[in-house]
C-alpha cells in the first residue's frame, strides 16, 4: 500500500493525517498550541512552536504506523492564512508571527486605501484592506518596529514557513499568496505596483508555486527527527480554506462549503477571475490550478463556542456541554448572541465591534445560552450566504465540515438558517484531507484533483430545511442583523476600557 500525509497547521492545533490510496485515514495525530494574546486585538504565535509540535506529531504518527516509512510517498500542507512570518537574510525568524485574527492594523488599512485607492486595490488584489491580511501587518512592523524591519529580507505564511523547515526551500503558493494583498490575483503574479507603493522590493516576496507542485524533499535532519524517509516528496499545499474546499470536493461551479474551525467560512467555487463582488466577500485563488473561490468569514465561529465553554465549563467535553441544546426550540426562547468577540470581517469589517447576548431572561438556563451561541455563529455565516444570493448565485445545497458538522442539532440548524440542504461527509477530515489530496495528486495517483475527490469523498447524510424553523429563523435573522447597528456606537465607546 502507498500513503500520503496531510498536515493541517491550524490556529489552535496541528492535525496530521496518514491517508492511503483509497482515501482512508489510517492514522491521525493532533497537537495543540496556544495563542499569545498580549492585549485586546493582538494575536500571535511562535513559529518554532509550529515546527516543534509538527515534528512531535509526525514522530508519534510514524511510531504508530506499522508499515514501512518508504511507503509514504508524499507530504503536503494546509495552513491558517495571512499570518506574517518575517525572516532575516539567514532565514531566521525575526519576531512572533502576527496572525489572521489579530486586528491591530486598522490604521495601516486606512493607509493602504489612501496610498493605492480602494478601487485600484480591488482591481489588482480583488480584495479590500482588512486587518487580518498580511500587507497591513508588514506595514505595522515597518512603522512600529523599524529596527527589526530593517533586518527583514523576506516573509512567509505559516505553513510555508513550516515547509521551509522541512525542505530548506523558500516558496509561497498562490492560494495563500492571494491573502497577502500583494498578489495580482487574476494575473497570478506579485503586484509590483503595490510593492512599489509601500517601498517593498520584489525580492521581499518568495517565488510562487502551484499547490500540488513538487517543491522539495524531506531533509536528513527532519527525517531523523520524525522517522520519515529522507527524500520523501514534499508538495506545496494550500490555504486552509482552499484545502477545506479540496477536501470536500468543492471543485466545480455551483458547489459551496460551510467550514467551522476557529473562524467560520462560507465559500463558493469560481471558474472565473473577472467577477465583481465589490470586495464584499474575499476572492482568492483556489488550490486547484487556474480556479478561484469567493468567501465570507466570521472571525470567531468555533472560537465563540470554545471561548464560551472554556469560560463557563472548562472541565466539560463539548458533547457534554452541548447536551440539551436540542431541547431548546429555534430562537433560544428569545436569546440572541452576536459572535463578535474579536471583531468581525463579513459583512462588517469592524475590529472594534464586540459580541452581545441580547434578551437575557430569568427563565434562561445554560442550554439556552449554548444554543444561542450556535445560532449566533450560524446567523453570522448566513450573512455571507445572503451576499452570495444577492449577487445572483444559487445556494441550495452546502457541504458542512468542521465543528458545525460534529453535532446533529447544529447541522439541522444550518439547514434551517441557511434555508438550504446541508450535506455531511462520510469521513470528514477538513483541510487536512485537502492537503493529503494535494500530495496524492502531486504523486500522480490521479489525473486531476476532481478524480481524487471522486475516489476519496462521499456524502453520508443530508439535512433538509424544516419549513416552520425556516420561517422562525427568517424573522430572527432580521433582529440579529439589527443588533450590529444598535450596538456599534456602544462598542466604540467601550473600546477605551479594553486592555
Ligand atoms: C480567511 C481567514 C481564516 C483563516 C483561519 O481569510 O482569515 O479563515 O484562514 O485559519
Amino acid at each position: 500500500m502507498k500513503y500520503v500525509i496531510g498536515v493541517d497547521l491550524g490556529t489552535s492545533a496541528v492535525k496530521i493525517l496518514l491517508v492511503n490510496q483509497n482515501g482512508e485515514v489510517c492514522r491521525e495525530v493532533s497537537k495543540s498550541y496556544p495563542l499569545i494574546i498580549e492585549k485586546s486585538g493582538y494575536s500571535e504565535q511562535n513559529p518554532e512552536e509550529w515546527v516543534e509540535k509538527t515534528t512531535e506529531g509526525l514522530a508519534e504518527l510514524l511510531e504508530q504506523f506499522d508499515g514501512d516509512a518508504n511507503e509514504i510517498e508524499g507530504i503536503s500542507f494546509s495552513g491558517q492564512m495571512h499570518g506574517l512570518v518575517l525572516l532575516d537574510e539567514n532565514h531566521q525568524v525575526l519576531r512572533n508571527a502576527i496572525l489572521w485574527n489579530d486586528t491591530r492594523t486598522t490604521k495601516q488599512c486606512e493607509e493602504i486605501y489612501s496610498v493605492v485607492g480602494k478601487e485600484r486595490l480591488l482591481e489588482v488584489t480583488k480584495n479590500p484592506a482588512l486587518e487580518g491580511f498580511t500587507l497591513p501587518k508588514i506595514l505595522w512592523v515597518k512603522e512600529n518596529e523599524p529596527q527589526l524591519f530593517e533586518r527583514a529580507r523576506t516573509f512567509l505564511l505559516p505553513k510555508d514557513y513550516l515547509r521551509y523547515r522541512i525542505t530548506k526551500k523558500i516558496q509561497m503558493e498562490y492560494s495563500d499568496a492571494a491573502g497577502t494583498l500583494l498578489l495580482n490575483v487574476a494575473e497570478r503574479q506579485w503586484s509590483h505596483e503595490i510593492l512599489d507603493a509601500f517601498g517593498l522590493s520584489p525580492e521581499f516576496c518568495p517565488p510562487l508555486v502551484e499547490s500540488h507542485e513538487f517543491v522539495g524533499t524531506v531533509t536528513a535532519g527532519f527525517a531523523e527527527a520524525t522517522g520519515l524517509t529522507e527524500g520523501t516528496k514534499v508538495f506545496a499545499g494550500g490555504a486552509d480554506n482552499a484545502c477545506g474546499a479540496i477536501g470536500s470536493g468543492i471543485l466545480s461551479e455551483g458547489k459551496s462549503l460551510c467550514s467551522i474551525g476557529t473562524s467560520g467560512v462560507v465559500l463558493s467555487y469560481e471558474e472565473r477571475n473577472d467577477l465583481d463582488f465589490a470586495g464584499k466577500v474575499h476572492y482568492f485563488n483556489h488550490g486547484e490550478e487556474n480556479a478561484y473561490y469567493t468567501m465570507g468569514v466570521t472571525l470567531a465561529a468555533g472560537y465563540s463556542l470554545s471561548w464560551f465553554k472554556d469560560t463557563f465549563a472548562k472541565e466539560e467535553a463539548f458533547d457534554q456541554f452541548l447536551a440539551g441544546v436540542d431541547e431548546v426550540s429555534a430562537g433560544s426562547n428569545g436569546l440572541l448572541f452576536t459572535p463578535y468577540i474579536v471583531g468581525e470581517r463579513t459583512p462588517h469589517a469592524n475590529s472594534a465591534i464586540r459580541g452581545s447576548f441580547i434578551g437575557i431572561d430569568a427563565s434562561h438556563e445554560r442550554k439556552h445560552f449554548a444554543r444561542a451561541v450556535l445560532e449566533g455563529i450560524t446567523f453570522s455565516l448566513n450573512e455571507s450566504i445572503e451576499i452570495f444570493r444577492s449577487s445572483g448565485k444559487t445556494i441550495d445545497s452546502i457541504i458542512s465540515i468542521g465543528g458545525g458538522a460534529k453535532n446533529e442539532t447544529w447541522l439541522q440548524m444550518q439547514a434551517d438558517i441557511f434555508n438550504a440542504k446541508i450535506e455531511k461527509l462520510a469521513s470528514e477530515q477538513g483541510p487536512g484531507m485537502g492537503a493529503a489530496m494535494l500530495a496524492a495528486y502531486g504523486c500522480g495517483w490521479f489525473p486531476s484533483l476532481k478524480d481524487c475527490a471522486k475516489a476519496f469523498i462521499q456524502v453520508s447524510k443530508t439535512y433538509e430545511p424544516i419549513p416552520e424553523n425556516v420561517e422562525q429563523y427568517k424573522k430572527l435573522f432580521l433582529i440579529y442583523q439589527d443588533v450590529y447597528t444598535q450596538t456599534k456606537t456602544l462598542n466604540d465607546q467601550l473600546r477605551e476600557f479594553r486592555r
